[in-house]
């Protein structure tokens, strides 16, 4: 057998036992491009399985089918209700048969039947040093009150929005020159060093031995 054709065998299989992860989206998708590259890379010993938005015109859409991996597009509009909606979204998880969902950039409250269905395998990144500033305009609040650190967490998903166990967060400074958008650009930078990074150490068993939230400080900022 020529080395190429045993390489492929060999890459299929490891492929075939890598974690599947469904990552889902609603926007730029930046944090999925980590994905992407952390994974094409051998970083990330995981297989993006699919990604699922529930917006068409979703940017992070192009970048997944830039990278050969399935696409599916749920338009929320289109359902009668939240729970319908839910439903349908459990379906198409289920159908590739994740080992963990990633909520990066979703913007959907998901009802407490999905959640429970999906319980220690639903991780999100929030912009916030949690548990403060949950929902909305993140850095806009942590501006206002002056705050001197800022940053994102990564949390299991439980029905209370942005409560689950954080497993690590991403510290920040905020600068007296700050704007809502040059630390939102900040934020971003420290979300895509931990968001790959936690999900390594869940699929790798790692959590159990740590103190939590592991917490990492943005160099250089
Ligand atoms: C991130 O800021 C994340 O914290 C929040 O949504 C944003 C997604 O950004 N949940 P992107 O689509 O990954 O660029």
């Amino acid at each position: 057998m020529n080395t190429s054709r045993q390489n492929k065998q060999d890459r299929d299989s490891q492929n075939s036992k890598a974690p599947r992860l469904v990552v889902l989206i609603s926007g730029s998708g930046s944090n999925l491009q980590q994905f992407i590259d952390q994974t094409a890379a051998g970083k990330l010993n995981a297989e993006i399985s699919a990604v699922i938005s529930n917006r068409a015109d979703a940017y992070g859409l192009q970048r997944a089918e830039k990278a050969g991996i399935e696409t599916v597009v749920l338009d929320h509009t289109r359902f009668i209700d939240r729970e319908a909606f839910d439903d349908s979204l459990a379906q198409v998880i289920n159908s590739y048969q994740p080992d963990l969902i990633i909520l990066a950039g979703f913007m959907r409250i998901l009802s407490e039947p999905f959640v429970k269905q999906f319980a220690g395998k639903l991780l999100n990144i929030h912009p916030s040093l949690l548990p403060k500033y949950k929902g909305l305009h993140t850095h806009r609040r942590a501006l206002e009150d002056g705050q001197k650190q800022h940053g994102a967490s990564v949390h299991f998903v439980i029905p209370e929005l942005d409560a689950g166990e954080v497993i690590m967060q991403g510290i920040v400074p905020v600068k007296e020159t700050d704007t809502e958008e040059t630390l939102a650009d900040r934020v971003h930078q420290i979300e895509h060093i931990i968001y790959p990074e936690a999900v390594r150490l869940v699929l790798e068993g790692e959590l159990e031995t740590l103190e939590k939230p592991v917490k990492v400080y943005l160099q250089d900022a």
